[in-house]
């Protein structure tokens, strides 16, 4: 079976992708064919500064490869490095109608939130429709924010099959249904763009600063709480299996509860959850060449299964002549 998923270096890689998305595709390597990439060309949608692109998508590498991702177990590249993506996107284009991509709710929440939109931003869905068909990917997992994404990529597939006859295989998501969406500091969704995030890597006194910062409500030592409602809860308890959850829950529910001291423990708890794989991350920062060598001999290994698929979509839609 092939597991499919892309990430993208638009900021630092946070817990919220840690947990929503890079862990799974860690463990799909194991069982199954996996396809796990950086969306280069998506961030283009959000990053004007093509410094601070090249910076992260490298550092994006580094973090997928300290915390295990194993190059020679699976598919991992800069999706920039293979062509075949931005070139199925436009065949793909063809087939999306445009009342498809104004129901995507991305595009409308980053309206609401006055983005300036541009046609990047508005195809978005259909560069990740182009990733995920480009290698026939059987499941894709993903956060439950890209659900819709994913239902237009199955939207496109349909329209263009329907056209062509039976090309791409249908993808289905795989979403952790266990797992809701992971709030920031703030209470909103942790993101990269809102300035809410707490970084996988972070320098000890920048994981202090984040943690002490999450906003919690104003009630009184003495009163009981409500961990449902509660952002440090809702990051503590990413940390915590099902026992150290209830107990975390029944502290809440006792009067005497200090948010200081459950933020004191939960920076430990994080320091030392990723402490087995900083020194791996730092060694990668300290060999950037050899960072470099590994994504270009990986989009060498995907371009041969991308070209497979585009041999056969350029026949189909008349390319070769
Ligand atoms: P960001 O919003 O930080 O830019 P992306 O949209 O690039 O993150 O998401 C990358 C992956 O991480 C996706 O699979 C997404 O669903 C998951 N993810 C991102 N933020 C969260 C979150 N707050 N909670 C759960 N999963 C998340
Ligand atoms: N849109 C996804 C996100 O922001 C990233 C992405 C791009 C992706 N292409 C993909 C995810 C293909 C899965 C499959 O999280």
């Amino acid at each position: 079976m092939r597991v499919l998923s892309g990430i993208q270096p638009s900021g630092s890689l946070h817990i919220g992708n840690f947990f929503g998305m890079m862990r799974q595709m860690i463990g799909w390597q194991e069982k199954s064919e996996l396809y796990c990439f950086i969306v280069n060309l998506h961030a283009l949608t959000s990053v004007t500064d093509g410094q601070l692109l090249a910076i992260n998508t490298m550092e994006a590498a580094m973090d997928f490869l300290a915390l295990g991702l194993d190059p020679d177990k699976c598919y991992f590249w800069v999706q920039g490095d293979v062509p075949e993506h931005a070139e199925l996107t436009w065949i793909l284009h063809n087939h999306t109608s445009m009342g498809l991509l104004e129901r995507s709710h991305s595009y409308k929440d980053k309206l609401a939130r006055h983005f300036t939109p541009n046609h990047g931003l508005f195809a978005y869905p259909v560069l990740m429709a182009a990733d995920i068909l480009l290698y026939q990917a059987n499941l894709v997992p993903v956060g439950k924010d890209q659900k819709q994404h994913l239902e237009i990529a199955r939207d496109i597939a349909g329209a263009f099959n329907h056209v062509y006859g039976e090309t791409f295989v249908m993808p289905e998501a795989a979403i952790d249904k266990t797992l809701a969406t992971i709030p920031g500091i703030d209470g909103q969704k942790m993101s990269k763009s809102y300035g809410n995030a707490i970084d996988i890597f972070l320098e000890k006194d920048e994981l202090k600063r984040r943690v002490m910062a999450i906003v919690t409500d104003a009630k009184a030592v003495s009163d009981v709480k409500d961990p449902d409602t509660c952002n440090l809860f809702g990051i503590y308890r990413l940390f915590l299996d099902a026992e150290g959850q209830a107990e975390l829950r029944e502290r809440y529910l006792k009067p005497g509860l200090k948010y200081s001291e459950v933020k004191k423990e939960l920076i430990e708890v994080i320091w030392s959850f990723f402490a087995p794989f900083r020194e791996k991350r730092l060694e990668l920062a300290r060999k950037p060449n050899e960072v470099r060598q590994i994504m270009s001999e990986g989009a060498i290994k995907a371009r041969k299964v991308a070209t497979i698929t585009m041999d056969v979509v350029r026949e189909k839609v008349g390319l070769i002549y």
